[in-house]
């Protein structure tokens, strides 16, 4: 089906503004910004415009309520200016999940994949060709009854705007395992892509930054004692023949890059486990000098190394330098989605003028 997008073009691009030798990492928006509407159970008003704000009412629902979700993804261009995207399905496949969990509707296929085309092909200037930089797009879902009562709304806005990017984190991180604040728990909605549990990390990582930490390396909300996420990523421990992550459950992100590594790794005859990680071993680790190195992955992280973690006040540099795994990935990934190395994986979709090819 071919969705009929209505299109009002900016007067004027903003493109001058945006300096891709120096990029911040979300603060500069694309021109255009795409929004449906469901209503009537049906998503309907197809419509692309220049970015701006939008009209919202007092008593919107999800100002109160919280049901919002949102995914973040990536496309690149090559030297040759070919645009790609990585494994964007999958981006809706957790979106949809997401809005499972947080009783809000499905987003079909053809709508995600069309809204995508267009906007991309219409602010294809905006995505940076440096190795490294990219365009973070970032679609989202949220619910706009106007109606004071708790319960699931009946309309919903999904929306997409784009910002071009460069790395999120410009340095390996320190972070702090967390033993008091619970960012979700069992039976919760850890697992779900939604606002909520942005919010939540807010405080104990302020806390942590205030300390000196960059970010709170999250702990299972009943003991404390295995390791999570941190409030950006998924986590990866690299002990001497192993690579360790803990395995998904209903308080973790099931993140598009941690699968992605797995995958690349486990293609490399790398032995990687997905499994409850304690506190107690990561230190016992680090402790018998088995420890090598320690990294976070997401799509706004990408693969970026820790270079410290703490636990009951006490500090574990681990190694961030020399030949690290996390730089092998690195160039691992951005080689496919610059099209230097083959889509042995099936992960790569082409942006072309009239539609996306899977590679
Ligand atoms: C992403 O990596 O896309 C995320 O959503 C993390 C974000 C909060 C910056």
């Amino acid at each position: 089906m071919s969705l009929k997008i209505t299109t009002k073009l900016v007067e004027e691009s903003n493109i001058s503004s945006f300096d891709p030798e120096n990029i911040v990492f979300g603060r500069v928006f694309t021109d255009h910004m795409f929004s449906c509407d469901f209503r009537n159970n049906q998503w309907q008003d197809f419509r692309i415009e220049p970015f701006g704000k939008i009209p919202l009412s007092p008593t919107l629902s999800a100002l109160h309520y919280g049901q919002a979700i949102f995914e973040g993804m990536k496309a690149v261009k090559n030297d040759d200016g070919v645009i790609t995207l990585f494994r964007p399905l999958e981006n809706l496949a957790r979106l949809n999940r997401s809005a499972e969990r947080m009783c809000m509707p499905q987003l079909p296929e053809e709508i995600f994949m069309q809204a995508l085309q267009k906007l991309l092909i219409l602010d294809k200037e905006w995505i940076p060709a440096k190795r490294g930089s990219s365009l973070y797009i970032r679609p989202f879902m949220f619910a706009i009854d106007d109606f004071l009562g708790v319960k699931p709304s009946e309309n919903y806005c999904f929306m997409i705007y784009a910002c071009p990017v460069s790395s999120y984190y410009s340095q390996p991180l320190k972070v702090r395992i967390e033993e008091k604040y619970t960012r979700a728990s069992k039976g919760g909605v850890g697992a779900a892509k939604c606002a909520g549990n942005y919010a939540a990390a807010m405080y104990p990582t302020k806390l942590a930054q205030k300390d000196g930490f960059d970010q709170v390396l999250w702990t299972d909300g009943e003991q404390h004692q295995y390791l999570e996420e941190t409030g950006t990523s998924n986590v990866f421990v690299i002990t001497e023949d192993t690579i360790y992550t803990p395995q998904l459950n209903d308080s973790l992100l099931a993140g598009i890059t941690r699968d992605s590594i797995i995958k690349l790794l486990r293609s490399q005859g790398k032995n990687v486990i997905e499994k409850q990680i304690s506190v107690k071993e990561l230190i016992q680790w680090h402790e018998k000098g088995e420890l090598r190195e320690m990294f976070v992955s997401g799509t706004a992280a990408t693969v970026t190394n820790i270079e410290m973690f703490s636990y009951m006040d006490k500090k574990y540099p681990v190694n961030a330098t020399g030949n690290l795994l996390s730089t092998e990935i690195v160039n691992a990934f951005n080689d496919m989605k610059t099209l230097i190395t083959p889509d042995k994986f099936d992960w790569i979709t082409i942006l072309q003028e009239s539609k996306m090819v899977h590679q």
